[in-house]
């Protein structure tokens, strides 16, 4: 069984979606293990809570650097002997010393199609901001590995919706999560877990 933790900074929709696919049975020989949030307060503390999963706290205002709080993570994870970390909005920035212990074992969501509309400045609201302004006619969201490039690690998964005449960001959003995200998430995590992902340069085989 592979030991899963996810890393959470805000309301926890994602989270809650792995948590529920748990539950029906659907991540295959992985189990959440923990939930580590940036910021004290967030809601998907309450939704770790809810489901009798141990959780902390590595608050990021208390780390002089984004590489020292890394650090801490990392400390905390291979205490944990943790196989698989787990993004789901997690809106800190992580340096190398991640992935020199977990190489393509660091899995990401991001609510649009890498690689339109992601890297600096592509978070929250401003990503559906973006794909509306440019006009494309579809969307979606994409889960990958991650790598020191911002959005830049090998694709997973991508799932896409159609853009409709009177979107604003937050309908896409909504949609984006409820179509895309909340599935994609968890079948990505299942899929590592059961050792179905194989990284060949930037493409990501899914083997059967
Ligand atoms: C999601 O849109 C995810 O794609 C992005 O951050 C958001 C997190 O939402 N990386 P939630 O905390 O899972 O509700």
């Amino acid at each position: 069984m592979k030991k899963i933790a996810v890393l959470v900074s805000g309301g926890g929709t994602n989270l809650q979606a792995l948590i529920d696919a748990q539950g029906r049975g659907e991540i295959v020989n992985g189990e959440i293990s923990i939930v580590i949030s940036s910021a004290p307060e967030v809601y998907a503390l309450e939704r770790a809570k809810n489901a009798g999963i141990p959780s902390c706290v590595l608050d990021r205002k208390k780390y002089p650097s984004s590489q020292s709080m890394t650090v801490a993570l990392v400390d905390k994870l291979k205490s944990l002997s943790i196989d698989v970390v787990v993004m789901a909005g997690f809106m800190t920035i992580v340096t190398k010393e991640l992935f020199e212990v977990y190489d393509n074992a660091v899995i990401n969501i991001h609510p649009a199609l890498i690689p339109s509309f992601c890297g600096k400045g592509a978070y929250g609201l401003h990503v559906h901001e973006q794909a509306l302004a440019y006009g494309v006619k579809v969307s979606g969201a994409t889960v990958h590995f991650v790598n020191e490039e911002c959005d830049g690690g090998p694709i997973i998964l991508q799932k896409a919706v159609d853009i409709l005449p009177d979107d604003t960001p937050e309908t896409l959003q909504r949609r984006i999560m409820e179509q895309c995200e909340w599935k994609l998430l968890p079948q990505a995590v299942s899929l590592f877990c059961q050792d179905r992902l194989r990284v060949e340069g930037r493409t990501v085989r899914i083997l059967p």
